[in-house]
């Protein structure tokens, strides 16, 4: 009886030192590869870094600019404008963060832009092209207002399906070089790839100015310029897919802070 307890003793002990062996190398939490997150700001070159860092150098600031031009605009036809119904830019302090956002009555995501465009529509105008200077001028005025904060998605009942998706897709091996996400953006993180440091590929310092193409760019242009470069057929910007991939990248980056507008490479 004596033996007995002791050996069930033995085998209380080995399964908390195994227990705390998980726990330490983190294998029993959801995220195994997950370090740190850490901005792409950190792998910027230190001239890209500068321009972000003064808002008289970053290019992306005239869009800013550009987008509270916008935002003030009245259109003739109902003498309407932004502004009218939401009154001051500083009241969309806040909301960026929650794009990726379900739409009820879709019962999908949208992203910001999306919902500019749906006010758009409400104001009987005609929507912004995905990539037009107005749409990501609104969309760059709007996410600088968050400039600072805190991503803290969480999962929740209802987008859970929408974040499964994202995953799968970062994790989904696709192209002629069968590359994932995860395999440049976790495996090969502070490695060069075509004289570029490559990061973690977080979404905070989005929407984005890229030196390359001297203008603002959305989540879904990166995304889509990655896709292509891995010579993989890109989804459509706006797609369920990107919004989820989106839904993913930002839980992903909980804890950084809002940058937009970035300036990348
Ligand atoms: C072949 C490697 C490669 C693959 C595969 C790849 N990317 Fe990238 N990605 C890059 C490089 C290089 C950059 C530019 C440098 C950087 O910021 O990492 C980049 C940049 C990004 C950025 C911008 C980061 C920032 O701070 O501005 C995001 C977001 C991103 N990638 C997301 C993705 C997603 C999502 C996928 C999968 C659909 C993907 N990437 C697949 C190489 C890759
Ligand atoms: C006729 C009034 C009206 C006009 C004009 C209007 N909106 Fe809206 N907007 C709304 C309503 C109503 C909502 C929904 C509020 C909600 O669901 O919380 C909304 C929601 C939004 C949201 C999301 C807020 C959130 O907390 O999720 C953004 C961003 C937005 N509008 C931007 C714009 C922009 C940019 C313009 C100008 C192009 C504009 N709106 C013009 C009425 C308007």
């Amino acid at each position: 009886m004596q033996f007995k307890l002791v050996t069930f003793k033995n085998i209380r002990l080995e399964i908390l030192f195994f227990l705390i062996y998980c726990f330490s190398f983190n294998l029993l939490s959801e995220n195994t590869s997950k370090e740190k997150a850490l901005s792409g700001y950190n792998f910027a070159e230190p001239s890209t870094r500068n321009m972000q860092d003064d808002d008289f150098l970053n290019p992306g600031i005239l869009w800013v600019e550009n987008g509270l031009a916008l935002w003030k605009k009245k259109y003739d036809s109902e003498n309407e404008s932004c502004f009218s119904c939401h009154g001051n830019i500083s009241e969309m302090k806040g909301v960026s963060i929650k794009y990726p956002k379900l739409l009820e009555s879709r019962k999908k995501l949208i992203n910001l832009e999306q919902r500019i465009n749906i006010c758009r529509k409400k104001m009987k105008l005609s929507e912004f092209d995905s990539d037009s200077r107005e749409l990501l001028s609104l969309s760059t005025l709007i996410s600088y207002q968050s400039r600072g904060l805190t991503y803290n998605y969480k999962v929740t009942e209802k987008n859970k399906k929408w974040y499964d998706l994202g995953k799968k897709l970062y994790f989904k091996k696709i192209g002629l070089m069968g590359l994932s996400c995860n395999q440049c953006h976790d495996d090969r993180v502070g490695l060069s790839l075509r004289a570029e440091k490559v990061s973690q590929g977080h979404i905070n310092g989005f929407p984005s100015y890229l030196l390359r193409w001297s203008k603002v760019v959305s989540v879904h242009e990166r995304i889509k310029f990655c896709n292509e470069q891995a010579i993989a057929v890109p989804h459509e910007i706006n797609s369920d897919e990107y919004n989820a991939l989106q839904l993913y990248l930002s839980i992903r980056g909980n804890g950084l802070e809002v940058e937009s507008p970035a300036v990348r490479k």
